[in-house]
């Protein structure tokens, strides 16, 4: 048996290594160890993920919590040394581009383990994003590089990493989707809310660059402002974000809109049925871009750059770069009007991304 230590951290995370840990068990031959460093605590942001992605109890918690970059970075690497002295896997696995993903790998590199990077390649070419860092680094050091789309191949071939370690398998995050589209239909977070399908504009915003700054959030409550009066909104809050919008004392203005249905952060399941139901999603998200490809719903991109240009190339996805909120208010009102982006599903989504990547690690 190949013994596999899979990561997982923050939300965007577990979705991403279910299927991966399906697919390992279901070989035979890998013992597959999972880790939750517990950059993500709430039991809304991280429980009820492992409950409805059907993921077993975390081998090992690290419970680092939150903090600056560099004392989540560093927590998390203190604890995953011990982990892997104890459990000398054969290979360590990180997917995504959050904090957990480049802490384990830098332990993983210099404790002479092999690395797979699942998500590998993706680039926004904004090195003032967290992520991009995290992205460039660990596929700097990684064995083995899944990619999800063409263009990760080709920022890899540019960056020099040599072809035999590059494998293009299509997207975990669009298996786990695949798996439970129909089970989603069960949790009509709309419905209760007495909202019917397609009339409702759904509303992701977390990104440090739109809200973490008092004119970031304004711009978004401009886009709320513009867009209630035109359809109900539907907007789980990120914890990020609900903390800035009292920080900035911008909550009144918030609490003020008509039409708005302010959320918790939802469960995967409840959230794959409000992102299949909306008319339009607007969001900063990654992985949202890709979630409503799939789906064929609208999506809206609050951002200036996109690391995963298939779906707009592709897909339903259209980036509002220049983070103007009338303009993107334009965009919403054209989705109404019946000019929507439907898009095609982009080649190897396909669920079965997680069952290459064990054949690829254990054939
Ligand atoms: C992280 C990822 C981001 C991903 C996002 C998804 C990095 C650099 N960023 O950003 O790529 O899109 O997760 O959600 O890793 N908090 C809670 N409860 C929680 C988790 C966080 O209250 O369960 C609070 C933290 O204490 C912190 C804030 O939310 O104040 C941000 O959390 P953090 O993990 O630093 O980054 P995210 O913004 O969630």
């Amino acid at each position: 048996m190949k013994k596999i230590v899979s990561v997982v951290g923050a939300r965007p995370n577990f979705m991403k290594v279910a299927p991966l840990h399906r697919a390992f068990v279901a070989s035979g031959r890998i013992d597959s160890k999972i880790v939750h460093t517990g950059q993500h605590y709430d039991a809304k942001m991280s429980e009820v993920f492992f409950q409805q992605l059907e993921l077993p109890q975390p081998d090992y918690y690290l419970g680092v919590g939150g903090g600056s970059h560099t004392q989540q970075t560093a927590k998390i690497m203190l604890a995953f040394e011990e982990i892997v002295a104890q459990e000398r896997p054969d290979l360590v696995l990180v997917v995504g581009d959050v904090n957990s993903t480049i802490a384990c790998t830098l332990v993983a590199t210099k404790m002479n383990v092999p690395l797979a990077h699942v998500e590998a390649g993706l680039r926004s070419g904004d090195r003032s994003m967290p992520e991009e860092v995290n992205r460039i680094l660990t596929d700097s050091v990684s064995d083995y590089l899944f990619v999800t789309e063409h263009a990760g191949l080709v920022n890899l071939a540019k960056e020099g990493v040599p072809d035999e370690k590059i494998f293009f398998v299509g997207n975990c995050m669009i298996d786990s989707l695949a798996h439970y589209r129909e089970k989603a239909k069960n949790y009509s977070v709309a419905a209760q809310l007495g909202l019917s399908a397609g009339g409702y504009i759904l509303v992701t915003m977390h990104r440090p660059s739109n809200v973490d700054s008092p004119d970031g959030l304004e711009k978004i409550l401009r886009m709320l402002e513009l867009s209630a009066p035109l359809s109900p909104v539907v907007f789980p809050m990120h914890p990020r974000t609900r903390k800035n919008f009292e920080t900035f004392g911008l909550e009144a203005r918030l609490q003020a809109l008509p039409n708005l249905h302010l959320l918790e952060p939802q469960g995967y399941l409840e959230f794959l049925g409000l992102m299949e139901n909306a008319r339009v999603v607007l969001t900063d998200s990654g992985g949202i871009q890709e979630e409503t490809t799939y789906l064929q719903t609208p999506c809206l991109t609050f951002r200036a750059s996109t690391e995963r240009p298939i779906t707009v190339e592709l897909g339903s996805n259209t980036l509002l770069a220049d983070l103007d909120p009338a303009r993107a208010f334009a965009h919403v009102q054209a989705v109404f009007e019946g000019r929507a982006k439907k898009g095609v599903i982009p080649p190897l989504w396909d669920g079965k991304a997680a069952e290459r990547i064990a054949e690829v690690l254990c054939p």
